[in-house]
């Protein structure tokens, strides 16, 4: 739209005369909010920006590569990749409460972030995904509607601690407008029209506590549920489609023996605001498709179900 095309070249503008030639530094989440910000970031001011992108062992299948594949082939800025999964994990061992695995991966992220901001010599601004919901929400929180219920995981908090100035080129935005932007600045659709992801990820899909093999297995499902959704062209029609991995085993047969494995839930809802949401009237070809390659291809689970609440009473995530 008109509005649009001004608005990447003004704000490209706009960078480059507050910035002049200091260097910014830009978290990466894989997320199209954090993309945006780094190709408009990447356009205005290339080699002086610095972005980092924390992959703490919680992102779905294929999503750091992605981004670094991503990066490299059109950025040209400096790509800081931090491989913290053990460190993640190792916090979150034997934590089954998920405001606590929510704080402890908020503090492991600002810890790993700011190691790696550390290296970064001569930095002044970090540039930040703020998007309008979020600045009318409650001004602090990266994350909006479910702050006051979830303790989110929130970036609010690293700019004060590491003591850079905000850039924030999408503070005008709303999230249509943001993936148009993305768009427009020649981003992947994979990454355009990507469903919103939790900052503690995947951790929060994985009920009770976090292990290694849980995680594998619910990436593994997760990727199928994306997958034959998109399949099936639904994925942009849904508003947030992924697998939960149950903190429970039940019994099934498998050829002549009789299983005791793991049971994944598919979620899949449609929502304007992330405050309410209808689950998703998938076609039941769909998710029948869905639950037979999930107790083919993935080890430990022998039981599929279907999440049918809606928000309110429930909430989109089960943690
Ligand atoms: P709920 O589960 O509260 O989620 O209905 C509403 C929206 O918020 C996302 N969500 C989070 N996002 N950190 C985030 O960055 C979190 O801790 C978190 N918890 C929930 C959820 O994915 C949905 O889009």
């Amino acid at each position: 739209t008109w509005r649009l095309g001004d608005f990447a070249d003004e704000t490209i503008e706009r960078i480059r005369e507050q910035v002049g030639d200091n260097r910014v530094i830009c978290g990466l989440s894989g997320g199209v909010d954090s993309s945006v910000v780094a190709a408009l970031l990447s356009r205005a001011i290339g080699s002086q920006l610095s972005c980092i992108l924390v992959d703490n062992g919680l992102l779905r299948k294929d999503e750091a590569r992605l981004v670094v594949q991503e990066f490299s082939g059109h950025f040209k800025s400096d790509l800081h990749v931090v491989e913290a999964e053990d460190r993640f994990l190792d916090k979150l061992a034997g934590i089954v409460d998920p405001q606590e695995k929510r704080r402890r991966i908020g503090h492991e992220f600002i810890a790993c972030f700011k190691e790696e901001a550390d290296k970064i010599t001569g930095a002044k601004y970090l540039a930040q995904g703020t998007l309008y919901p979020d600045v009318i929400e409650s001004g602090a929180s990266a994350d909006g509607p479910a702050d006051t219920i979830k303790l989110h995981h929130n970036v609010g908090g690293l700019p004060e601690e590491l003591g850079f100035d905000l850039i924030e080129p999408l503070r005008d935005l709303f999230k249509d407008e943001v993936r148009q932007l993305g768009l427009q600045l020649g981003l992947p659709e994979e990454i355009v029209w990507r469903h919103p992801f939790p900052g503690p990820g995947l951790a929060v899909r994985c009920l009770g506590e976090v292990t290694r093999d849980k995680l594998a297995m619910l990436r593994e499902a997760d990727a199928i549920v994306v997958g034959e959704i998109k399949a099936e062209g639904l994925y942009r029609s849904t508003s947030q489609s992924f697998a939960v991995l149950l903190p429970v085993q039940s019994v099934g047969v498998m050829g002549d023996s009789r299983t005791y494995d793991n049971a994944i839930c598919v979620r899949s809802v449609n929502t304007d605001d992330f405050m309410t949401a209808d689950w998703s009237h998938l076609p039941h070809e769909l998710l029948s498709r869905i639950a037979t390659r999930i107790i083919n291809e993935v080890k430990g689970v022998n039981r599929v179900v279907y999440d049918i609440s809606s928000k309110p009473p429930a909430t989109i995530e089960w943690e």
